[in-house]
């Protein structure tokens, strides 16, 4: 849903809520307002009932306290009617003014209840009021002033009894009786008030019974004003009166008060119902109602709209988005298919454009078929079961790869199936047969690169065997060629002994020819003889010592090692000129194979001799340097014989690389160095150029690790 939406819709939704509460809040105010405004009305009538009894009652009172009671009395005993009259008369008219016309009766009687003098009309008298007439016979006991409502013969009035009394003694009653329209003068001019009396049925017969001719045939009401009587004269309202406060009439609204008019004996005689007009106060009471309940409604209507437009929105968003699945669905390269299952039936409900080229019909002929029945699937039993499973568990599977064969080929497929939230079963077929045949390719490719490894490993090996076997032929050779030059090594060191010992046994041979010799000097000579023998014997192990093989490792030290090459090459080198300078800073001692550095030692030193020749150096000059280095000790040999070409100094260590035409040389020797120091000792040689020569660097550790045998 649209934010923005949902967001207005939700602010007047809330809003028409508020202002309906409101509305309902207000109109149950307005309801107890109105009720109160009901309840007022009907103390206010009551209170002025009392207050308007007590006004007229006062009003007439401060007239009659004005009449002349010495004179009245003299005027009733000497019977003088007409004087009375003449006298009375104004204060009559008085009363009469000031009661708004309502008195209608006005009479005089003596204390034995009899009439006297009547000034109202019809001017009458001499009738005995004094039994049935309660308010006279009260005041003329109690010589006081009565007051009260009573059924007269002119119908139902409010009677003032009023005694006059000189030296205690009653002289006669004053009997006035006023009209209820004198209340209702009070009344009405405090509300909008109409009034209509009802009069009890005894009351009714006394009148009825009476000279007067009063009609009561339809209607039980006396008198009353317009409104009172016509709202009275409906049916029902009349029924309902006792029950309704309020009463609807047309287009106006009463509220209804009822008084009862009782009489001296406490007799209801008479009810006057008072209608006070309420319309006002009670269309009030609706107006704010009415005004709030018209914003709920249109807040709720723009709710409607904005939820309207919403709906709309949302439609469309979901035509959107199922044209999208529709799309999503026949496009899809997986063939799907959803079924519905009854029973044990399951049947094609919908399939997408892959799924009718996988099964080779239209989307119409398979929709309402049933899979186990129809033979457009292979293997359909086995799909049936599984869709069964997933509709009972509702456990999505991945269906194993089914192969089947279709125009003689193979072809394989992957099905995976789960439920929807309606049932409906859904199987998407993957057609994984390319898959499948990539598989089949890879593996045949994996078992001949097995093949072919086990073939390489094999010719790897040989090819190992026939390096070292090769290695071993070159170490030979390069032996042999060390073994030639040891040979005029030996011949040059031997060379001098022999003539010595050919020198000396020459001078003891012509002593003893001579036959002078002398014990002494012969012993001296041939000690010198045998020192040189043994000698020559020396020189024969060093030379052997270098040619023995060298299976073991020996422990030894770097001074040893060069000292036993230099007591090999040392002599040659010395007659050729060449000095050799060796410092040993580094005496530590190691097991390494000593024969082997020590073959190495002379190749070097060999081709320092070759080079020194070569170039015709005039002061030639050797230095053997060994020092340690970490775990590590090192030689370094160094000469003055001019360096090596750089565009040569990186093949020197190759096998038959040689610069040594002339002296046909082999080109292995510092191949095998390199062989011997990596691969035997487990250290490196290094070359490089220095100021005048070159300075090869032999790098051996304290203890070999890794080694490989040399044959
Ligand atoms: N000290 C050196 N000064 C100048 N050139 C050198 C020196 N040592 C070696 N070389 C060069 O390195 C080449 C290879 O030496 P290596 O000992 O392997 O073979 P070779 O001496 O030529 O032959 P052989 O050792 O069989 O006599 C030499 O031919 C030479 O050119
Ligand atoms: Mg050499």
């Amino acid at each position: 849903m649209n934010i923005k939406y949902k967001a207005i819709s939700l602010v007047l939704t809330v809003m028409s809520i508020t202002l309906f509460i409101i509305s309902i809040q207000i109109f149950l105010n307005e309801e107890k307002d109105f009720q109160l405004f009901v309840d007022n009305n009907h103390r206010l009538i009551h209170e002025t009932y009392d207050l308007a009894e007590i006004r007229i009652k006062e009003k007439f009172l401060m007239h009659l306290n004005t009449l002349d009671v010495a004179h009245i009395k003299e005027l009733i005993e000497t019977k003088q009617r007409d004087k009375l009259y003449q006298k009375l008369h104004p204060i009559y008219n008085k009363l009469q003014a000031s009661a708004n016309k309502s008195l209608t009766v006005y009479s005089f009687y003596l204390p034995d209840g009899t009439a006297f003098l009547r000034l109202h009309k019809p001017e009458k008298f001499g009738d005995n009021n004094y039994e049935t007439r309660h308010l006279i016979r009260k005041s003329i006991i109690t010589k006081k002033l009565a007051s009260g409502y009573e059924i007269g013969k002119f119908g139902l009035l409010y009677r003032i009894e009023y005694p006059l009394i000189q030296d205690d003694k009653l002289i006669c009653i004053i009997d006035l009786g006023i009209y209820f329209n004198e209340f209702d003068i009070y009344l009405k001019s405090i509300a909008p008030i109409s009034s209509v009396s009802i009069l009890s049925s005894k009351a009714q017969k006394r009148l009825h019974d009476s000279d007067f001719n009063y009609s009561f045939e339809n209607s039980s009401f006396i008198y009353g004003d317009k409104i009172a009587t016509k709202l009275f004269d409906v049916p029902e309202i009349r029924k309902n009166l006792r029950e309704e406060e309020v009463i609807h009439y047309k287009n106006y609204v009463y509220s209804i008060h009822i008084v009862e008019i009782t009489n001296t004996s406490k007799e209801i005689i008479a009810q006057r119902i008072y209608f006070s007009d309420v319309t006002k106060a009670y269309q009030h009471r609706y107006k704010t109602v009415i005004i709030h309940i018209i914003i709920s409604l249109i807040t709720l209507l723009f709710t409607a709209l904005i939820l309207n437009k919403n709906f709309e929105i949302i439609l469309g968003q979901l035509l959107t988005s199922e044209n999208h699945f529709k799309m999503l669905f026949e496009n899809m390269k997986n063939a799907i298919i959803v079924f519905s299952v009854y029973d044990d039936t399951v049947i094609y409900k919908n399939i997408n454009q892959s799924a009718q080229k996988l099964l080779g019909r239209d989307k119409a002929d398979v929709i309402g078929t049933s899979l186990n029945e129809s033979t457009f699937l292979p293997k359909a039993d086995c799909l049936t079961k599984a869709i069964i499973q997933v509709y009972i568990t509702r456990e999505a599977i991945q269906h194993p790869c089914i192969q089947y064969q279709k125009d003689q080929i193979s072809s394989w497929r992957e099905n995976y199936i789960y439920t929807l939230s309606n049932n409906e079963i859904v199987v998407i077929i993957n057609d994984v047969t390319q898959q499948k045949q990539d598989e089949q390719i890879k593996q045949r490719l994996q078992r001949s690169l097995h093949e072919k490894n086990a073939l390489y490993k094999k010719l790897t090996l040989e090819l190992d065997s026939k390096i070292q076997k090769q290695t071993g032929h070159m170490l030979q050779q390069s032996r042999l060629a060390q073994m030639g030059e040891m040979i005029s090594m030996i011949a040059h060191q031997w060379r001098q002994p022999l003539a010595s010992i050919s020198a000396i046994s020459g001078t003891l041979s012509i002593d003893i020819r001579l036959d002078e010799y002398k014990k002494e000097f012969f012993l001296e000579r041939l000690d010198a003889i045998s020192e040189l023998s043994s000698h020559l014997s020396l020189t024969i192990d060093d030379f052997r010592s270098f040619f023995k093989e060298d299976k073991e490792m020996e422990v030894t030290d770097l001074e040893e090692m060069v000292n036993a090459s230099l007591r090999i090459i040392g002599p040659v080198l010395e007659t050729k000129g060449i000095r050799v300078d060796t410092s040993f800073e580094n005496k530590d001692k190691f097991k390494t194979y000593h024969t082997e550095i020590n073959q190495v030692l002379l190749n070097i030193l060999k081709n320092a001799e070759d080079a020194f020749l070569e170039k015709k150096v005039k002061d030639p000059k050797i230095q053997i340097i060994a020092y340690a280095q970490g775990n590590n000790v090192c030689i370094d040999i160094k000469d003055n014989a001019g360096g090596i070409p750089e565009e040569i100094i990186e093949d020197i260590f190759d096998p038959y690389f040689s610069t040594k035409i002339k002296k046909d040389g082999t080109g292995l020797g510092l191949y095998m160095s390199k062989t011997i120091i990596t691969e035997h000792c487990g250290g490196s040689i290094k070359v490089k150029n220095i100021n005048d020569g070159v300075c090869f660097t032999l790098i051996l550790p304290l203890i070999i690790k890794n080694h490989k045998e040399i044959i």
